[in-house]
């Protein structure tokens, strides 16, 4: 049985790929220091697959602590999400953001080297791109100059996993995610922002659940149909799989290069308003929005060209916006 070590795997995204990879019958190790996630997680991945994955409390940022995991633990491959990602709050404490992303991300690839460990998949984001030029983003659109700190770690995440792979043994893709939504079908896991939710859908779903008095949207006056910003939502589930068959193709050498990178997205952009309308559709729930000025920072729109993906990866994602959302509310239901 092959064993991967999952970083952050607590976490919303790095959960619902632990229940796929033990699904697929992988042996998971979890390392996670519980900052943005709870150890009740571990519980509900359990309560899901029946196998409880090996959890290490251990944070990233102690070099020491990772060369003492790497040494007692024999791994086939790793998975990295432990990261910081709200794109505010990096803009307010920058060190920090750079101090947890990117120190982390060098004491895996040092101890990764150290002990032979060659399969890495490396948790990116469609922020590298900024507002693209050219709509649907290619995986060959440029780079823009980052719009956060956290959009900035991403990109230097890229190109130290990059420079590593091209002198060493280790074999790398970085997932592009554009926006994860959703849970998994048994409501066990979810997303759980802590404090008042930064991303759209948690907001939506507190605000339907009467946490949230009412929803902002920010800015009508985009260029676009509505004049509501559009980003392409992928459900978490598809999002998940995506890691699976990436770490598939390591495993059996099939990548084309030492260093890849996949967009990971529906190919399908929809605007705040069109959320709106297919969360009230599928909950039959009436959400109380009002349009204010836009946020600092958001672009007009992104979604993804997932020709790649499709082609090279052998992925799809599978379920529609309407089935996401309605597992986002399915999900908040369960929340106290
Ligand atoms: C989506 C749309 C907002 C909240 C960010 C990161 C990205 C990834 C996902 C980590 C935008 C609008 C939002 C609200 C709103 N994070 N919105 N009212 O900004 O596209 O992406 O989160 O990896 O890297 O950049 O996601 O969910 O914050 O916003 O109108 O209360 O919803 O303006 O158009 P975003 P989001």
């Amino acid at each position: 049985m092959k064993k991967i070590l999952v970083t952050g795997g607590l976490g919303f995204i790095g959960s619902h790929t632990v229940v796929e990879l033990q699904n697929e019958g992988f042996d998971v190790l979890i390392i996670d220091n519980l900052s943005n996630s709870t150890i009740d997680v571990l519980d509900k991945i359990t309560s899901i697959t029946t196998q409880k994955p090996k959890y290490f409390n251990i944070d990233l940022k102690s070099k020491s602590a990772v060369q003492h995991f790497f040494k007692e633990n024999k791994v086939d491959g790793v998975i990295h999400f432990a990261a910081s990602k709200a794109v505010g709050e990096s803009v307010e404490k920058p060190l920090e953001y750079y101090e947890n992303n990117i120190c982390s991300l060098i004491y895996l690839l040092q101890e990764m080297r150290t002990n032979k460990v060659v399969n890495f998949i490396f948790s990116s984001s469609c922020t590298v791109y900024g507002q693209a030029d050219e709509l649907p983003i290619t995986e060959n659109a440029p780079i823009k100059p980052a719009e956060s700190p956290y959009g900035n770690t991403k990109q230097i995440g890229e190109e130290i996993i990059k420079d590593t792979s091209k002198i060493s043994d280790i074999k790398a893709i970085a997932l592009r995610y554009f926006n994860p939504i959703g849970a998994h079908e048994s409501a066990k896991i979810g997303e759980l922002p802590i404090g008042v939710p930064q991303n759209l859908i948690p907001f939506v779903t507190q605000t339907a659940a009467g946490i949230r008095k009412e929803l902002a949207v920010f800015g009508s006056d985009y260029n676009t149909p509505d004049g509501t910003a559009i980003r392409d939502y992928i459900h978490v589930v598809d999002l998940a799989k995506a890691h699976i068959v990436a770490l598939r193709r390591l495993l059996e050498n099939n990548n084309k290069s030492f260093f890849e990178v996949f967009n990971i997205g529906t190919g399908k952009g929809n605007s705040v308003l069109e959320v709106i309308q297919s969360f009230e559709k599928v909950t039959g729930k009436k959400l109380n929005y009002k349009i204010v000025n836009r946020r600092e920072g958001d672009i007009t729109a992104a979604y993804a060209d997932t020709t790649i993906a499709n082609n090279e990866l052998g992925w799809k994602a599978k379920s529609t916006l309407d089935e996401a959302l309605l597992s986002a509310w399915k999900w908040q239901k369960t929340l106290k």
